[in-house]
């Protein structure tokens, strides 16, 4: 048995979007009886500074302790990649229901072995796909299974970052291919390839892929940093050795194509997600610059088709309810949509339900892909995408 308490391992920059998921969301299950209870963080400061602002009982610094108190029922992993893996698992061992963080794993393999005992535990679990909450995509996505864009063609999925297009931007983690694996790639190409299977389901090839990297080196940091926030520098260089920019071309198992690109280093662009289906019917499109809407052309008989604005409703998929302004054309955005994504862990654990959309099979399943990216890129290559079960 394990308790009611809720941790966050990891009190970075994602950390906060769970914490605050959590905070908005939590009051809607008190028959669970669960609690704001740990912020871990070798990080001391950051646990201390995430407790309070959230509201948390507690701080810990030993993730392991964590794991190990059963108070601990709900885990949040929102730690480097790299640590993705053993924390996830040590978590799943334990029997706590845990939401792990994109990418589940730095490989397909260890993703695989997450996602087996994932399978083999009682508790819920599921990977940070948060996009899919996003009422837009959820929209689009259920537009695309119900057939109305007719059979799908082709989709564009852009993840466009600027990050880390400071070259004074302190290295990091997020910088070694050992600890955050290939980079723009897993950081944001990870969403991008969710998003293309979310929409048009499994890929059977990666037809090509290429990576670059731009800024080679970076200054260490003289003080602690979390997220992309700048910090005081030292004087000593270390080299960058995963990708700020990649871009992929997929084929599908259902025979559409596809290009997926992620930059980290695309000055102007924020964090701009944008995601065009094309079908036999229709066009939808839509990009997280105007978050109250996507857009929709559809002709039964080829003739040009204007595009309608469908905008974000009440009734629009994962609104419901949980919109604090419940009204036509408020916006949703990353905030909102993070949320509606805890609160749907949430409800899985209160009824006792697998968490289906974002799972750690999905998870994995992203990871074989990008696999596949990596391997093409590397190369120069198609490359099969290996679907092991
Ligand atoms: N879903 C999304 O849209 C999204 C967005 C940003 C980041 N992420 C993911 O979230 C994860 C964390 O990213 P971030 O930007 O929050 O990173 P971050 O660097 O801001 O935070 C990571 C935190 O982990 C702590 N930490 C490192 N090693 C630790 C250990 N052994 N024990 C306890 N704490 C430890 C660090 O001190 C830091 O506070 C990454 O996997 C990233 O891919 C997801």
């Amino acid at each position: 048995m394990v308790g009611n308490g809720i941790a966050i391992v990891g009190a970075g920059m994602i950390g906060a979007a769970h914490a605050a998921g959590y905070r908005t969301h939590l009051p809607r299950f008190a028959k669970l009886g669960a609690t704001m209870d740990v912020v871990c963080d070798v990080n001391v400061d950051a646990a201390s500074k995430m407790a309070s602002t959230w509201g948390f009982d507690r701080t810990a610094a030993d993730w392991r302790a964590v794991m190990a108190d059963a108070s601990i029922g709900i885990v949040s992993v929102c730690l480097p990649n790299f640590l993705h893996t053993e924390v996830a698992q040590t978590a799943l061992r334990a029997g706590k229901h845990v939401l792990c963080e994109k990418p589940l794993a730095l490989s397909a393999d260890d993703a695989r072995a997450t996602r087996d005992l994932a399978r083999a535990s009682s508790g819920v679990s599921g990977t940070v796909f948060n996009y899919r909450r996003i009422p837009a995509l959820a929209d689009i996505n259920a537009r695309v299974a119900n057939g109305e864009l007719g059979d799908p063609v082709q989709i564009l999925i852009q993840y466009q970052c600027d990050y880390a297009a400071d070259p004074m931007l302190p290295h990091s983690w997020r910088y070694t291919f050992d600890r955050a694996g290939p980079g723009a790639l897993l950081d944001l190409g990870t969403h991008a390839v969710d998003m293309a299977r979310f929409m048009l389901g499994d890929v059977s090839e990666i037809a090509g892929a290429v990576s670059t990297i731009s800024i080679c080196e970076r200054f260490l940091p003289a003080a602690a940093t979390t997220g992309h926030g700048h910090t005081q520098l030292s004087d000593e260089l270390a080299i960058v050795d995963n990708d700020d920019v990649m871009s992929a071309l997929l084929r599908f198992t259902g025979g559409a194509q596809g290009f997926v690109t992620a930059s980290r280093i695309a000055l102007g662009t924020g964090n701009r997600v944008q995601v065009e289906v094309y079908g036999t019917r229709g066009t939808a499109r839509f990009t997280t610059e105007m978050p109250s809407h996507f857009e929709l052309a559809i002709s039964d008989d080829g003739s040009p088709a204007p595009f309608r604005r469908m905008i974000n409703r009440p009734s629009s998929p994962s609104v419901g309810t949980l919109a604090p302004v419940p009204h036509d054309l408020v916006s949703i955005g990353y905030a909102e949509g993070f949320g509606f994504m805890i609160h749907e862990f949430l409800s899985a654990i209160a009824e006792g339900r697998p968490f289906e959309n974002g799972s750690m099979e999905d998870g994995y399943r992203a990871a074989q892909i990008l696999d596949a990216i990596q391997t093409a890129s590397e190369i120069n290559a198609p490359v099969s995408v290996n679907w092991r079960d």
